[in-house]
């Protein structure tokens, strides 16, 4: 039996997102192997919807753009009716291989052009800043042209991903900031204190801003289906993830033994429950898991119940407290 979707009201936002949001990397069909088909994909996508997930999270980076068109081959009309949450600032070099970021504001807009273009939409819903500035646009410019494009009814909402805590604590200082990105897992815990400090000090009530925790799996480490050292293509980002060579893996994979003792005790899949223990954290509103096919989103859609289940986290906080990295 499948528990009912939650769902959150993001701060400072009057959007209403399913607390798993479905990221669109893998699907962009680029980086992560050579085993992401198209058909798979879309009906990855529709069976995200039908389960209750109106978020998707996308980039003009992942598959070069290919990830907008299959959401939008994917949801159709129905496009119109969810939160997908984009972004932007991140330039190609000629060869197509190599990206760094460029906020300055002739370029966020052109690639906020570019995203509605591709998307279809004549405003995007929320557009986040994909990495801090590697150039020299300071931090209060780019607020300023995101801000603009609010105005012109180009986004209705804008976010960061990736900034550390100073930043951030700037950045919230207007109080309109949509959305923050950042990774964290039961084995990337390194930004609880700045979560815990700046989203969530102890004198607020509630989040002062609603934060997408990504790679909550890992990239797929935490779903416990790698019992051996993976052998993954060129094609796949995972070759050059050091989280996946030789004693790093095999000490997580220890780890990950007592994530499937627990799925076995409890009777979720693992990836339900690593995403929704980092779900459960106070200060994480959402999280984005990203997916190939169908059947992963069933899975994975379930962390919503489990991290609402106080008896499971209780259990994975034990398992999260053995990680040693
Ligand atoms: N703002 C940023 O800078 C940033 C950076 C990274 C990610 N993100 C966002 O966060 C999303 C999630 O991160 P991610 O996709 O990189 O990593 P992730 O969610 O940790 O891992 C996703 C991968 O795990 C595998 N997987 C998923 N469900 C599974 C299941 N039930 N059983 C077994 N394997 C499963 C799939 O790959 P295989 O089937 O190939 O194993 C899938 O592509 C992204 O799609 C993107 O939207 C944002």
């Amino acid at each position: 039996m499948l528990a009912p979707m939650r769902y959150v009201t993001l701060p400072n936002t009057d959007l209403e997102v399913s607390e798993v949001g479905f990221g669109a990397w893998a699907v962009g069909g680029k980086w992560w192997g050579d085993d992401v088909r198209d058909e798979d994909s879309v009906a990855a996508v529709r069976r995200a919807l039908e389960l209750g997930v109106t978020l998707f999270d996308t980039a003009p980076l992942y598959g070069h753009g290919h990830a907008d068109e299959v959401l939008r081959r994917a949801l159709g009309k129905r496009l119109s009716e969810v939160t997908v949450a984009t972004k932007v600032g991140v330039r190609w070099d000629s060869s197509g291989e190599h990206a760094q970021s460029d906020l300055s504001p002739t370029f966020v807009r052109e690639d906020c052009e570019a995203s509605l273009r591709r998307l279809g939409v004549e405003t995007l819903d929320l557009l986040q800043v994909h990495w801090p500035c590697e150039q020299d646009t300071p931090l209060t410019e780019t607020l300023e042209t995101l801000r603009a494009l609010k105005r012109e009814g180009k986004i209705r909402h804008f976010g960061l991903c990736n900034y550390g805590a100073e930043e951030l604590t700037r950045a919230l200082e207007a109080g309109d900031l949509g959305a923050f990105q950042t990774p964290y897992s039961m084995i990337r815990r390194e930004f609880d204190e700045a979560l815990a400090g700046v989203v969530l000090p102890a004198d607020a009530e509630t989040a002062r801003v609603g934060v997408f925790a990504y790679e909550t799996l890992a990239r797929g480490l935490l779903s416990g289906k790698f019992r051996s050292l993976p052998r993954f293509p060129k094609s796949d980002l995972r070759a050059r993830d050091p989280r996946f060579w030789g004693t790093r893996f095999f000490r997580t994979s220890r780890w990950v033994d007592l994530l499937r003792q627990a799925s076995v005790r409890v009777g979720e899949p693992p990836t339900a429950l690593a995403a929704g223990w980092a779900l459960s954290r106070p200060a994480i509103s959402v999280v984005l898991v990203g997916a190939k096919r169908p059947a992963q989103v069933e899975q994975n859609v379930r962390a919503s119940d489990a991290a609402a289940r106080p008896e499971i986290i209780h259990l994975l906080d034990r398992v999260a407290a053995a990680y040693r990295g």
